[in-house]
C-alpha cells in the first residue's frame, strides 16, 4: 500500500499585496515557502479547503495556484491525496532545454520512427512540425474551429492506429489564439487515452494572460501521465536566452538528457544562474506584472485599430497571449506582399496550413500586438489597411 507522505499543518502562507491576480500571488507565496525550505521535499501540504478557509479565498482561487506549480514542477497532485512538494525522484523528470524548440525535437528523435503518425492541429506551428519530420514522421492535420481543435476530427486521425504523438497548444492555439476549453480536453484525453496515445503540450505563453486566471495546463490534470509538457522563458524573458524545459516521465527525462549532450552538449548554466537569482529576489514576478500591463495596453491599442474599418475585419478577443487573429475575407498572400512593399511584414494563414496552398486559413492573419509601441501599432495598422484596400479594390 502506498504510504502517506508527512502533511505539513501550520503552512503560514500570506497572499502578497500587488495588482495580480490573487492566485497568482498565492503561487508566488508558495514557491518562497519552498525556497525558504518552509516547505520542503516530499511534504503534503493541507488540504485546499483548509488553505481556502486558512487565507479566507475560495477554493477554486487556491486550486489554480497550486496546478501552476504542478505545472512548473514544484508540486506533484495525487488523486486522494491532494498536492505534495515533489520529491528528488519527481525532480529527474524535469529536463531543461535550449527552448519549447528543443524539447520537441529531443523528444520525437525519442518517440517516434520513420512512418510513425503525428497529429498536429491545423493550422498549426511550423517550427514544431518540421522538428516532429526530422525523424521521419508523417503529420496528420486535426481540424480546428472557434473552440480549437476538433475532438471527431482527432477521433478520425486516431482510427489508422499509426498515430503515435498528438502536438497540442491548448492555452492559446497557435496560430488561431483559441483557448481548448475544459470539455474539450478532457475528450481529448479520454480519446488519447483510448488508443495509448502521448500528448505533448507546448504551454509556450502560459504567463500570458490579461484579466482573468490562465487555464492550468492539461499537464495540472494527468491522471494516467500521458502529457509531455513543454514550455518557454521565450515570450516573457526573451527568445534568445534559450531556456525552456520538458516534464516527462522520468525515464524519457534520463534518454532526453543523453541525447542532448550528443546535440548540445550542456544547457547555458549561466543563463540559468542569473534566471535562478532573478526569481528568488522577486524581480521576475514584478517583471512578469510590468509585460502584463504593457502587452495588455499594446491589446488595447490594436483592437482600436480594427474598429470602424471597411474591411470589418473579424475575430475573438483572445484571453491572453501576443496576438489577435483577424480574418478579412481578402487573398492573404497579396495583402502580405502588398502590405511588406509598406514595410509591414505579416504572415498570410496558409503560412500556417501543411500544404501551404491557402485551402485553409485562406484569409486570416496572425497579427502581434506585444513587441511595438503603440506609435507603432497604430502607423504598422494604418499600413496594412492602405494594403488591404489595394487587394480589394
Ligand atoms: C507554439 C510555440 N511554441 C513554442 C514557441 C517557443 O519556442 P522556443 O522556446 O524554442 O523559443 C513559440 C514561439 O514562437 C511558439 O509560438
Amino acid at each position: 500500500m502506498r504510504r502517506a507522505n508527512p502533511q505539513v499543518d501550520d503552512l503560514l502562507l500570506d497572499i502578497p499585496q500587488g495588482d495580480g491576480p490573487i492566485y497568482r500571488r498565492l503561487s508566488q507565496s508558495v514557491r518562497q515557502a519552498l525556497r525558504q525550505g518552509r516547505l520542503r521535499r516530499g511534504e503534503r501540504l493541507p488540504s485546499t479547503r483548509r488553505l481556502a478557509q486558512q487565507l479566507g479565498v475560495h477554493r477554486h482561487t487556491v486550486m489554480p495556484s497550486l496546478d501552476e506549480l504542478v505545472a512548473e514542477g514544484w508540486l506533484e497532485s495525487q488523486p486522494g491525496w491532494g498536492y505534495r512538494v515533489v520529491d528528488g525522484a519527481t525532480l529527474t523528470r524535469l529536463v531543461v532545454t535550449h527552448g519549447c524548440q528543443e524539447a520537441i525535437y529531443l523528444l520525437a528523435q525519442l518517440l517516434l520512427r520513420p512512418g510513425d503518425q503525428v497529429a498536429v492541429e491545423e493550422l498549426g506551428f511550423p517550427n514544431a512540425w518540421q522538428a516532429l519530420r526530422c525523424c521521419g514522421a508523417e503529420l496528420v492535420p486535426v481540424d480546428i474551429d472557434e473552440h480549437g481543435l476538433v475532438p471527431d476530427s482527432l477521433e478520425r486521425a486516431l482510427a489508422s492506429g499509426r498515430v503515435k504523438l498528438l502536438y497540442l497548444t491548448p492555452l492559446h492555439q497557435y496560430p488561431t489564439t483559441v483557448t481548448l476549453n475544459r470539455t474539450r480536453r478532457q475528450a481529448v484525453y479520454r480519446l488519447c487515452a483510448r488508443h495509448h496515445v502521448p500528448i505533448l503540450e507546448d504551454d509556450y505563453d502560459f504567463e500570458l494572460h490579461y484579466r482573468c486566471m490562465s487555464v492550468p495546463p492539461m499537464k495540472a490534470d494527468d491522471p494516467e501521465a500521458r502529457v509531455l509538457y513543454c514550455s518557454t522563458f521565450s515570450k516573457v524573458l526573451h527568445p534568445s536566452a534559450r531556456l525552456g524545459f520538458a516534464i516527462v516521465p522520468a525515464p524519457v527525462a534520463r534518454l532526453m538528457r543523453e541525447l542532448k549532450r550528443v546535440v548540445s552538449r550542456q544547457n547555458d548554466s549561466l543563463v540559468q544562474e542569473a534566471v535562478a537569482g532573478w526569481m528568488a529576489e522577486g524581480g521576475f514576478e514584478r517583471h512578469l506584472r510590468r509585460m502584463r500591463r504593457l502587452y495588455e495596453e499594446r491589446r488595447e491599442v490594436m483592437l482600436e485599430c480594427l474598429e470602424g474599418v471597411p474591411q470589418a475585419p473579424r475575430f475573438r478577443l483572445p484571453d491572453g497571449g501576443m496576438c489577435l487573429w483577424v480574418e478579412l475575407g481578402l487573398d492573404p498572400v497579396r495583402v502580405a506582399e502588398e502590405a511588406l512593399k509598406l514595410g509591414v511584414d505579416v504572415r498570410p494563414g496558409p503560412y500556417y496550413a501543411l500544404d501551404r496552398t491557402g485551402r485553409r486559413g485562406w484569409d486570416g492573419f496572425r497579427l502581434g500586438f506585444s513587441y511595438h509601441r503603440p506609435d507603432e501599432i497604430r502607423e504598422g495598422m494604418s499600413r496594412f489597411w492602405q494594403a488591404c484596400a489595394k487587394v480589394a479594390r
